[in-house]
This record gives structure tokens, sequence and C-alpha cells, in this order.
């Protein structure tokens, strides 16, 4: 009895890590790309099966009917039976048929560009953060990209540094981005939300800590969220906490690595022009909020291993950083 306990206990375990939410999984597509792979999934899905309970159903067989019984004699071993060579010769030809017809038609459907009227999107990838240029919308952003619903988007993948890989698994397969290189991906998002993704190849010590989101907004959203993205970045009243925060950045070593439009122009680390409207810093890891901020310009490198943005020297004062989170919370 507790053996069988003990299975039961075994079975439930192993079912309720199917229970969602996945918020990366690709068997929740929610465009035409991420749709056909899908498809395509299903499709190879149901071959493999049918071609497991035929295997397994005549190994059964196989071993019940042909096992050594006492005073049985050695079955007789077959041997150049042309009619059986023949069929299981062409029979795995036949699925394996079955199994590359749709493949390749996918591959050539998710490979194509988008129409010329496409939203384009640029994607760089650095270590570790992902940087989003919109050249026709004169946009750039960092790490939460928005698109459009149901509107075509044409995703141009390059890479600063090292090889990373831009991945979305709801919206789209993994296309790798290299400096020097640019590979492209096209999608039509059909649902409203949140799409999160992550760097899809290894790319030194945070790559898993390389995450994205793609926001799919309704129409009339996307073009707020862009009016906003066009603006120059609010000017904090006049004796504020903010003020005193962009004093602090203005002096310090922020202004080398970082673009605030009309403040500084560095191009190292994220444009933080709107910073403040982001959910998410530091590649996605942290919720946008006074107290990772703070942590967050305080030690980056405590936070996220590797990065580039280095403890300040001298270091910055709690005064100092409490008036640089007002102030970058104030970029909205
Ligand atoms: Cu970038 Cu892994």
């Amino acid at each position: 009895m507790p053996r069988t306990r003990l299975w039961l206990l075994t079975a439930a375990l192993a079912v309720s890590g199917c229970a969602g939410p996945f918020p990366q999984s690709t068997l929740q597509p929610r465009s035409d790309f991420a749709r056909a792979t899908d498809a395509l999934f299903t499709d190879i899905f149901w071959w493999a099966a049918l071609v497991f309970v035929i295997v397994e159903t005549l190994l059964v067989v196989a071993l019940v009917r042909f096992r050594h019984r006492e005073g049985r004699p050695v079955p007789k071993p077959m041997h150049g039976h042309t009619l059986m060579e023949i069929a299981w010769t062409l029979a795995p030809a036949v699925i394996l048929v079955f199994v590359a017809v749709p493949t390749v038609r996918t591959i050539f459907a998710t490979a194509g560009d988008a129409p010329a009227d496409a939203l384009k999107v640029d994607v760089i990838g650095h270590q570790w953060w992902w940087e989003y240029r919109y050249p026709e919308l004169g946009v750039v952003t960092a790490n939460e990209a928005h698109v459009p619903v149901g509107k075509p988007v044409q995703v141009t993948i390059t890479s600063a540094d090292v090889i990373h890989a831009f991945w979305a698994p709801r919206l789209g397969g993994k296309r790798d981005a290299i400096p020097g290189r640019e590979n492209r991906i096209a999608f039509r998002a059909d649902s409203v939300g949140d799409y999160s993704g992550q760097c899809g190849e290894f790319c030194g010590a945070s790559h898993a800590n390389m995450r994205l989101l793609v926001r799919v907004d309704a129409d009339s959203a996307f073009e707020r969220w862009v009016a906003a993205q066009r603006a120059g970045p609010a000017a904090p009243a006049a004796g504020s906490l903010a003020e005193q925060g962009k004093a602090v950045y203005s002096r310090s070593a922020c202004l080398g690595c970082h673009t605030i439009q009309g403040v500084s122009p560095g191009v190292i680390g994220p444009n933080l022009t709107h910073v403040g409207s982001r959910s998410t810093i530091a590649g996605g890891i942290f919720p946008n909020d006074s107290a990772h901020l703070a942590q967050w310009i305080a030690d980056a490198p405590a936070l996220k291993p590797g990065s580039i943005m280095t403890r300040m020297k001298p270091p910055l004062t709690d005064a100092d950083i409490a008036a640089l989170v007002a102030y970058l919370q104030s970029l909205q």
C-alpha cells in the first residue's frame, strides 16, 4: 500500500508541473508566426504519437507472444522477408515526407519579410539588455518594446557586442543577434497583452538576466505611447527632489553612458529619456520602483553579475541616490 501511495504522490507531483501560468509558452501563440510554428508542432506531435503507439504495440506483442516458456521450442528467426523489408523501409520514408513538407513550408512562411508598410523595429542586443529603435518614428527605448495589435511588424536584429538571441516565444521564434549582421523576423500580433521573453543564446555572466517584454497595444494606446516617447523629457518642477536629482545626474558619470534627450548623449547604456514610463529596469529583471532603482544605482553589479555599470567612485551619497531616483521616476 505505501508503494501505491508513493506512486500516486509522484504522479500528482509530475502532473502539477503542467499547471500554468506559462508566460513564455510557445504552446500559447499570439501571432501569425507563433501560430504557424505551434501548428507545425501539433502536426509533428501526432505523427510522433502514431509512431510511438505502433512501435510500442509491436514491441509488447512480440515480448508477450515470443517469450520463453517451459517446453516450448525456440521461435524461428525471420530472415529475408522481402515484403516486410520493403514495408518497414517505406513506412518511415512516407512519415518523413509528411513531417518534412509542413516543416519546410513553415520555415519559408516564417522566414519572409513583412509587407513594406509594416512597422519597423530595430532590436540591438547588449550585455545584458535590449535596445529598441523605431527608425520611422524616431523612438529609442530599452527592454520593453511596444507594437500595435493586428499590424505587421518587421523586426531587424543585431548586437552591439557578443551573440545574443531575441526570443519572445508567444510572438515568434528565436533569432540570433549577431554583431555586424542583421537578422530579421516578421510577425503580426493578434492579441493585446504583455509578452515576456529573454535572450536565447548564452552571452556571458548575466545571460539569464537578459529578459525582455513586448507590449502589444491597441492602436490608440500605441499611438499615445509613441507620442509620449517622441516628446522631450519632462522638466522637473523647480525646487523638487527630482530637480536636485537632475543636478546630481548632470555632474556624475551617468551622462557618459546614458542618453537623456537634451541632457546627455551617452550611448553605452539604455536611453533614459522616458525611463519612468517602463515597468522594469536592468534588462527586465526588477520592477521599476524606488527601492530597486536606488539599489541599482548604488551597486548594479551586486544585482546583476558582470554589469558594466559599476559602482561610482567616489560613491554617491544616499541623498544623491534618492534625488536621482526621483529624477529618473519623473522621466515619464
Ligand atoms: Cu544575451 Cu544571452
